[in-house]
């Protein structure tokens, strides 16, 4: 089983980042955490702050990997383009935020990704990484 987690903008910040929001853990730590957990799986991360670079890492992955847990981030809300790539490629997609975004502000209640994810995890902090892996077992 291969998987992979992309995470868009502003995301290489966790952990300093509104931490009220998004927690104190940095992703690298709570990487490693995942890695011992799911130690079968095959489980790599991928971040970016630039657009193309995800949707180019979405055709890389997306016609040999078993799952693609995408965090999207700002993209999420604006990206015409990354929701294209996620409908073009073959590997299931799983969106996820780490907060609420549905108790949020309003433009954060529109996706262009979840129409066309195979499902949508959102507001249970880091956690919900793990039930996105889970989502794919
Ligand atoms: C986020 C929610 C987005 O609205 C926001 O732009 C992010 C993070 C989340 O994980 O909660 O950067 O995707």
């Amino acid at each position: 089983m291969k998987l992979i987690i992309i995470n868009g903008p502003n995301l290489n910040l966790l952990g300093k980042r509104e931490p009220e929001i998004y927690g104190s853990e940095t992703f690298e730590d709570f990487f490693r955490t995942l890695q011992l957990k799911f130690e079968t799986i095959e489980l790599s991360y991928f971040q970016s702050n630039i657009e193309g670079e995800i949707i180019d890492k979405l055709h890389e992955v997306g016609f040999s990997y078993d799952g693609i847990i995408l965090n999207a981030a700002a993209y999420t809300h604006t990206s015409v383009g990354i929701g294209d790539a996620v409908k073009g490629i073959e590997t299931p997609v799983v969106e996820l935020h780490i907060s609420n975004i549905h108790a949020r502000e309003e433009f954060r209640h529109q996706s262009f990704i979840a129409p066309v994810a195979k499902g949508v995890l959102f507001g249970f902090g880091l956690k919900g990484y793990e039930l996105a892996i889970q989502s794919f077992l």
